[in-house]
């Protein structure tokens, strides 16, 4: 790694306590090169000292690290497991669900979970937290409006019931809204909540090194309950799931070992 580089990334560290030497190099300095570049900066050192004068800069650099791509329904097919195997699966050891939907982005995962769940359980027998390290995406999180793009998957009759339409865009009604708490959780940083029953972590751990991705999952499976279920990104397949305490319930999906 160039010494030019190297030095970024720290001073991006102590800025904004993202830690990029833990996601996946050659990606990210191809993305963060390419921002560079556009703005007419020669070297990281340069760009750096742009950035600590400029908010916009720092603020689209913050966008090109996060990636918040996201949709409602995302992977449709994995959703309908979720609903057909997974959550009756966990209901018929609890009547109350703790389910954590970790790097949520702009909040259409967390979302879907809730519609989903509501025609299983009344909503307030559901806690549902949504983190993520990107304060501007949680915000819009908390919005809760979206454009039609975002809504590709989801069919006439879920948009009808959970969603209203305002100018061009959709805003998810406040049933689902309430049932969802958004908080900042750096995943390679803070500290693990426990006792989820469910953790949804999707399109995220693409991004890091086999060492975070290694700690991460060690952190969610501590968080779950045994027999807890683990939901990943359908690019994401854990390679041994045995030796982090997972074993495999389908396709995508992990449970953790009962003791
Ligand atoms: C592609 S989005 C995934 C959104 C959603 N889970 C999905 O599958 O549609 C990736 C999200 O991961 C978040 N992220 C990246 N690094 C993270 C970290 N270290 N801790 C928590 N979230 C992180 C980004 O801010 C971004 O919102």
């Amino acid at each position: 790694m160039s010494q030019d580089y190297i030095q970024f990334i720290e001073k991006v560290h102590r800025k904004t306590g993202i830690d990029l030497s833990q996601y996946k190099e050659a990606q990210m300095k191809r993305r963060l090169t390419s921002l560079r570049e556009k703005r007419g900066y020669h070297n990281f050192k340069s760009y750096y000292n742009a950035l600590e004068n400029d908010s916009s800069l720092s603020d689209e650099l913050l966008d090109r690290m996060t990636i918040n791509v996201s949709e409602f329904y995302r992977n449709r097919k994995r959703f309908e497991v979720l609903e057909q195997k997974v959550i009756p699966y966990l209901l018929q050891q609890k009547k109350k669900l703790r389910i954590w939907s970790a790097a949520c982005s702009t909040g259409e995962e967390p979302y879907t979970l809730a519609m989903i769940l509501s025609r299983y359980i009344p909503l307030q027998q559901v806690e549902i937290l949504a983190t993520d390290l990107d304060v501007n995406a949680l915000r819009k999180a908390e919005q809760a409006l979206y454009h039609e793009r975002s809504l590709k998957q989801v069919s006439p009759d879920i948009l009808r019931k959970y969603f209203r339409k305002e100018g061009s865009s959709y805003r998810v009604i406040d049933d689902i809204r309430n049932s969802v708490t958004f908080k900042k959780h750096n995943l390679l940083a803070d500290r693990y909540q426990k006792d989820f029953d469910l953790i949804v972590c999707r399109n995220v751990m693409i991004y890091f090194t086999e060492e975070a991705k290694r700690r991460i999952f060690k952190n969610f499976c501590h968080s779950l309950v045994d027999g807890g279920i683990f939901f990943v990104g359908s690019t994401e397949q854990i390679f041994s799931p045995q030796t982090h305490g997972f074993e495999i319930f389908d396709t995508f999906f992990y449970r953790k070992w009962q003791k």
